[in-house]
């Protein structure tokens, strides 16, 4: 059974004696938190691919250098795909799909940068405003996966992107999400050559409680042809 139908089963099964709050609680956070969050970073992404074929090429030859044949690629396959790791950090950084997060000081007064926070304060950060940093990344409009690169380059300051929040509280959910997306997009790009509907025109981002977009993509997956070593 997949996780989700056991978690499910577990949360109806009379054993537990989960209230029908608990399981309205937990399947509406499954849902927004897990299923919502993932799929809307691959249709950006995916959209993000098909207006950049030169990105979508470096993805492609990044993803068929390491993976031949029709596999799943392993964890430490993934780990040699660093092109296909910088496309999902890029895409979160310009359209971070939790587009808000807060914290509350609760404990005490604070000062930061020379300024006084009473405790009991709010914080509320912007990831799409902090991501957007052209101080922190040039030309932030600009859909630039090799901004993330390690080879040689000066990477940006980690803090400038956050898109999984941080510390104590941060999403505990980050590591199944990101294998999730990378195992899904290297399969993508494998069988697919992804393009936009020239009808479409420019899609803009709306808050939804996630950032999503605000029309329809339709984009057109594009079987490729197999090369001889694959047949
Ligand atoms: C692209 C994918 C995802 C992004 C960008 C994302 C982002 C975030 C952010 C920004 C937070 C708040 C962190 C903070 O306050 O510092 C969060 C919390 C959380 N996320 Fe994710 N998330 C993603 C996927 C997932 C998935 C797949 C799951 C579950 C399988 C998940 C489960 C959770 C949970 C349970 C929390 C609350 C943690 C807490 O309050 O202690 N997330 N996520």
């Amino acid at each position: 059974m997949s996780p989700t139908g056991d978690l499910v089963s577990n949360l109806t099964n009379e054993l537990y004696r989960f209230s029908l709050e608990d399981v309205y609680g937990n399947i509406s956070e499954l849902l927004l938190a897990g299923v919502d969050t993932t799929s809307n970073t691959m249709l950006w992404a995916l959209y993000l691919l098909s207006r950049d074929p030169e990105a979508q090429e470096a993805l492609y030859q990044d993803v068929t250098r390491v993976l031949k044949g029709d596999g799943i690629p392993t964890a430490q396959e993934v780990n040699s795909m660093p092109y296909l790791k910088a496309v999902i950090k890029e895409t979160l950084r310009m359209y971070p799909v939790v587009p808000m997060n807060s914290r509350l000081i609760a404990e005490n007064d604070v000062v930061i940068g020379g300024h006084f926070f009473p405790k009991k304060t709010t914080f509320t950060l912007c990831h799409y405003a902090i991501s957007h940093d052209k101080k922190v990344f040039p030309e932030p409009q600009k859909f630039k996966p090799d901004r993330w690169l390690r080879d040689g380059r000066t990477r940006p300051n980690p803090f400038g992107s956050i898109p999984f929040g941080y510390g104590v509280r941060g999403c505990v959910g980050r590591r199944i999400a990101e294998l999730e997306m990378h195992l899904a997009l290297a399969r993508l790009i494998k069988l697919f050559e992804i393009r936009p509907d020239p009808t479409v025109g420019e899609v803009r981002s709306l808050t939804r409680a996630v950032l999503v977009p605000d029309r329809q993509v339709n984009l057109h997956f594009v079987e490729r042809q197999k090369t001889s070593s694959e047949q």
